[in-house]
């Protein structure tokens, strides 16, 4: 059987315990949180003086955050290229329906509050350049991506769970940021947006780990290939208007990198969290191949800790057309 109609195979026979993934990882529409919540109440006299407080304390926080902030709500509002993407993976088939392209739906659902909230408070802070914002989340869409995991699932699975995890960690230090400055309502929106990603990750790492009882070497294969190549960020293609495809990326990672807030040491610790996740150490039943990829991934994080060690990064702020100089 070719590889791709085992895949299909082995994910036809987790399709059955889809639904109770669901029930475990997601959480009902009627009472998860909604972006209202976060936000100024529009219907309400308060709105002004809350929208008032809002930008007042927006003046607390330095350039450098307002662009990483900016980028992750970019991020996150390219929703439609992960969406269709995850739609088009084997196994996952919208047309009949199946309890994957539930799944999908239902992630789907939930990411979509986070662009949604973060748009919001940003367009109501006063603090960047909504247009060029638009702009570039426009032009993100129309680019999409290349992460380099095909149809997949078993590839797209070890992409989605170190994602998830990289926006834990991103969302939660700008939480960390906000709170530090004072500004404790933006704090509990992007903490609350992190437990999200959090509960994605634990969901998408029971995916490969259910994989890995049944195709054990393939999956280690499969994980292997995609840090070799290294995890694309999704929006590796950012661009700002009138720039070519790609240019805002390095700027854009450099500027979280320089407050903290996603590092290269972060991508190592994710990767070291992945293998200790899944006993990678412990997986029985691999053919030779399969060995000298674990082997490869053991001696792995080491070796990127050395080298994200002499990573230097610039130490001055990069001036984005998203943000006007304070
Ligand atoms: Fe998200
Ligand atoms: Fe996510």
């Amino acid at each position: 059987m070719s590889l791709k109609n085992v895949r299909l195979e082995v994910m036809q026979h987790l399709e059955k315990d889809v639904d109770a993934l669901i029930q475990k990882y997601l959480i009902p529409v009627e009472t998860i949180w909604q972006p209202t919540d976060f936000l100024p109440d529009s219907t309400k006299e308060s709105f002004y003086e809350d929208v008032r407080e809002i930008r007042e304390l927006s003046k607390e926080l330095p350039y450098d955050f307002w662009v990483v902030l900016v980028g992750d709500m970019i991020t996150e509002e390219a929703l439609p290229t992960y969406e269709s993407w995850l739609m088009d993976v084997v196994g996952v088939d919208q047309v009949e329906n199946n309890g994957w392209s539930k799944w999908v739906r239902q992630w789907t659902g939930e990411e979509n509050r986070h662009g949604d909230v973060l748009n919001k408070y940003l367009y109501l802070s006063g603090r960047v350049n909504m247009k060029e914002i638009e702009r570039t989340t426009q032009h993100l869409i129309n680019d999409g991506f290349d992460i380099g995991t095909g149809r997949d699932p078993y590839k797209n699975f070890v992409y989605t769970s170190f994602q998830e995890l990289a926006t834990y960690i991103s969302h939660n230090r700008v939480a960390k940021i906000a709170k530090q400055k004072g500004n404790k309502q933006l704090a509990k929106m992007c903490k609350i947006i992190s437990g999200d990603e959090m509960r994605h990750h634990h969901a998408y790492s029971e995916f490969v780990e259910r994989i890995f009882t049944v195709d054990p070497s393939q999956m280690m294969m499969a994980f292997y290939d995609m840090m070799k190549r290294k995890i694309a960020m999704p929006a590796h293609f950012l661009r700002e208007s009138g720039e070519s495809i790609g240019t805002a990326f390095e700027e854009f990672s450099n500027t979280a990198q320089r407050i903290g807030v996603y590092t290269s040491n972060d991508y190592v610790d994710i990767l070291q969290k992945l293998l200790d996740r899944w006993e990678i150490d412990k997986i029985t039943g691999l053919n030779d191949e399969a060995e000298k990829a674990r082997d490869y991934l053991m001696k792995l994080p080491p070796r990127m800790y050395r080298l994200s060690e002499r990573i230097k990064i610039p130490e001055n702020s990069f001036q984005f057309k998203w943000v006007d100089p304070a």
